[in-house]
């Protein structure tokens, strides 16, 4: 068992919302075959000025004042996300400079849509070792400034936000009682973006040919999430001894209904023990976990002594799932 305590959470989405019907003046779809499809209603969406760090800052600094402490005091910054402010520096970095602070590491995990069930890993073993008391675990997206407008398979499922989660070392029984993580390389080009990085730099052909944008195989995509969410989420709970009886709450990635739908029946998990954000907010890639962990927060679901099973895939493909004990 990694033992730590959620001190504090928080999160924040841009005030503009675009629904289906917003989407169905852009692209050729309705919001009917949204629904259907992905349980999807409408989505956040960023302006011209907001990034990630931005949307990321402003979760963490929510989180910390919820924790009761100054965003200074923090440890580490352990950042979630597959739409950076920049290649370098970091958006832990973007994101210490848009706090005002400076001095703790601040670094990113890319695990595309697991990414925050990495990040709370990473940071839940830097709390064990002894690499800081306090430390801040942040997803954050800006999906929106990546994907393809003018692709309706694409541009339906995602939105922007940013959650976060102030979590502190601690003697109790309390923190992730199991995680299964992983990954499959040989995956990786149905869910990618493949232009901009030192693979394929960026030319005036590949803003042409659209290769700074999102590319998916959706049928693929969706076979292989149902399979690693429901394998991973299996995996964590047999390594903590524990059944989808014991579960309180299950908070999947919240890709689309479908696949959150799916992975719930194989687990054997009750409608009513799922949370479920995506109609409101759409896919936020890592920024969908900590935001339904938030808001379950807040809602009373997580009270003292809960057993959350969570679980994720995203690009990569990336997997993980784990068993907290709040
Ligand atoms: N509106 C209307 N029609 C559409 C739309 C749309 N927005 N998008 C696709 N279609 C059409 C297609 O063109 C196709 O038409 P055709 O039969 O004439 O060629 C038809 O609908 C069926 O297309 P499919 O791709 O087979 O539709 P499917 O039922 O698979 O749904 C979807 C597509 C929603 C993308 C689904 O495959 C899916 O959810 N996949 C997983 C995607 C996902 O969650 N990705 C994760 C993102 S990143 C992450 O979380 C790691």
């Amino acid at each position: 068992m990694k033992r730590f305590k959620i001190l504090g959470t928080g999160m924040a989405v841009p005030q503009r919302i675009m629904t289906n019907f917003d989407i169905a003046k852009l692209v050729d779809t309705s919001d009917e075959w949204v629904t259907e499809r992905t349980g999807i209603k409408q989505r956040h969406i960023a302006d011209a000025e907001t990034s990630s760090a931005t949307l990321g800052a402003r979760a963490l600094a929510n989180a910390c004042e919820r924790a009761g402490m100054q965003t200074a005091n923090l440890d580490a910054i352990v950042v979630a996300t597959s739409s950076p402010d920049t290649l370098f520096p970091s958006t832990g970095c973007w994101i210490q400079n848009e706090l005002g602070i400076r001095g703790m590491p601040a670094f990113d995990v890319a695990a595309g849509c697991s990414g925050f069930l990495y990040a709370l890993e990473v940071a839940a073993c830097m709390l064990v070792a002894g690499s800081g008391k306090r430390i801040g675990v942040v997803g954050c997206e800006v999906m929106s400034k990546v994907v393809d407008w003018t692709d309706r398979s694409t541009c339906v499922l995602f939105g922007d936000g940013a959650g976060a989660a102030v979590i502190e070392s601690c003697e109790q029984d309390v923190g992730l009682l199991s995680s299964n993580w992983g990954a499959d390389g040989s995956l990786a080009p149905i869910l990618y973006l493949p232009a901009g990085g030192t693979r394929t730099p960026a030319t005036e052909q590949t803003v042409k040919d659209g290769l700074h944008m999102v590319q998916m195989k959706g049928n693929t995509v969706f076979r292989h999430a149902v399979r690693a969410m429901t394998a991973a989420s299996k995996a964590a709970l047999a390594s903590a001894n524990l059944t989808a009886a014991d579960v309180d709450l299950l908070i999947p990635h919240q890709a689309n209904m479908r696949i959150m739908e799916a992975c719930r029946q194989r687990l054997d998990v009750p409608v009513e023990k799922m949370i479920s954000i995506v109609d409101r907010y759409g896919n936020m890639s890592a920024a969908t976990i900590p935001i339904a962990i938030h808001e379950a927060r807040e809602a009373g679901r997580m009270p003292d002594g809960s057993t959350v099973a969570m679980a994720a895939f995203g690009t990569g493909l990336t997997w993980a799932g784990a068993v907290l004990r709040t």
